[in-house]
């Protein structure tokens, strides 16, 4: 195995004492240790609002998974602001001076259920539906209702099938036990450039301490998208074990739709699913659904009302005639998924032109979500110091590393080879950025 090369940003974060949050002379609880402890969304959401505020126009920001701001979709979001203010039954004064019931507003959680009955046959009342304030707030929710310390006493863990999996979960767990047990993915190499991760289901090995399967779909970072074969099988498995299946559909089904082969969304009771407002361009709203099981649902309105009282109604307010509707499938459809399946083609032929020749990158299959995923085989630095390199340069990514937690990456090369490149900012920007990353990766190389 190659030496690899690492600078001085490298060491800082590396160092297993590094905390992020300034030290306290009180000692730490479990739960304050795990969630102040350096966590890669931490960063992450730093180096989002600092480029996007104190950097704009300085850093081009491919980082985070901030959405585009889709012209036709701010416009209708106007448009919404404005008939919620001028309803005349007072709809804009009830949500700004009203708390919502915990699971979410009623008349939302209706529409919801009936949107999704029209759309896909499912039978489902408003008693599977509950809001969160953000999709993040629901895994939080689901990831420790399932794994860490049982009320039993004993000790449970979350299956990621396939890792590289959204960064965002990784320092979820509020207990003292360890939340994931990840696996390796297969690795398919496609043509000179491409590559495609699918699950190993010969490896998953399903045992009494999971507590629930879960996946993002399509997954950030890499875009991949579970087949309709693949979500079979895990549903299958998780039911034989009588524990439920995950599925995060932030960038899915039926929105805001942006992936870009064929799936298929399922639901059944076994099942769990999280939708969002956020991709489709309102993430300052804070709305997650989550469609589960009524008893599920009533855990969910229950840790809503002890952690924060209600949930933030506004994003409700603004896309409920949407789904009343259906209209959101078509904005999906012809407006959001188009733009982003665009915005993703130019990026691969952006990194084409500028990325060098001489050097062995690869890039995951473009299947949805806003990034494209690239892999540096006999990367000669780490990922966190290319990302370093990267950032000195004007550059903003996401180094890959902390997208593969939950397992022991020690000798896997492959896991130090990657990095997140977002492709939602303005055009020049990513072409920009585009520039900036083939020449680092040139120089990194040499
Ligand atoms: C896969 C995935 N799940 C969940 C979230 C959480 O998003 P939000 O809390 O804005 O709904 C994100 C955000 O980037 C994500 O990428």
């Amino acid at each position: 195995m190659i030496e690899l090369r690492g600078g001085p940003c490298q060491r800082a974060r590396h160092d297993a004492n590094t905390v992020m949050s300034p030290e306290t002379p009180y000692p730490k609880s479990v739960f304050a240790r795990n969630l102040t402890d350096e966590a890669g969304i931490t960063e992450l959401m730093d180096d989002l609002g600092e480029a996007l505020t104190l950097g704009r126009g300085k850093i081009r920001m491919m980082g985070g998974g901030n959405p585009a701001h889709i012209p036709a979709m701010t416009a209708i979001w106007r448009e919404r602001m404005r008939e919620l203010l001028d309803e005349p039954s007072g709809e804009f004064d009830r949500v700004l001076a009203d708390y919502d019931p915990p699971a979410g507003s009623p008349a939302f959680r209706a529409a919801m259920a009936d949107f999704l009955n029209r759309e896909y046959g499912w039978e489902l009342t408003s008693e599977n539906i509950a809001i969160t304030n953000g999709g993040q707030t629901a895994f939080f929710f689901l990831l420790n209702r399932f794994a860490g310390a049982m009320a039993d006493g004993s000790e449970k863990r979350i299956l990621l099938p396939l890792v590289p999996e959204y960064i965002g979960y990784g320092d979820q767990g509020v207990s003292a036990h360890a939340l994931f047990d990840s696996r390796r993915p297969l690795i398919e190499r496609i043509g000179e450039r491409g590559f495609k991760y699918h699950i190993d289901f010969e490896n998953l090995a399903l045992d009494e301490s999971h507590g629930a399967i879960a996946v993002s779909r399509p997954t950030n970072p890499s875009s991949n998208v579970l087949t309709d074969d693949e979500i079979g099988r895990l549903r299958s498995l998780a039911a034989e074990r009588g524990i439920p299946l995950i599925i995060d559909n932030a960038y899915g089904l039926p929105f805001p739709g942006v992936i870009f082969t064929e799936a298929a969304p399922v639901w059944d009771e076994n099942l769990i699913l999280t939708l969002s407002l956020s991709k489709l361009g309102l993430p300052g709203t804070r709305t997650g659904i989550v469609v589960a099981r009524g008893e599920i649902i009533a855990e969910i309105r229950s840790m809503t009302a002890v952690v924060g009282l209600a949930n933030n109604n506004l994003g409700q307010a603004l896309v409920r005639p949407l789904i009343e509707s259906g209209g959101i499938r078509r904005l999906a459809e012809q407006v959001v998924r188009p733009y982003y399946r665009h915005r993703a083609e130019s990026a691969l032929a952006l990194a084409h032109r500028h990325l060098p020749v001489e050097v062995p990158w690869r890039v995951h299959e473009s299947e949805g979500a806003f990034f494209l995923w690239f892999w540096f085989e006999d990367l000669p630095v780490t990922c966190r110091e290319l990302y370093c390199r990267l950032k000195e340069a004007g550059l903003l990514v996401v180094p890959g590393k902390a997208f593969f937690y939950g397992l022991d990456t020690t000798g896997w090369a492959h896991a130090e080879q990657c990095i997140r490149v977002s492709f939602t900012q303005p055009e020049e920007v990513v072409e920009d950025g585009f520039r900036i990353l083939g020449e680092v990766v040139r120089e990194v190389y040499r």
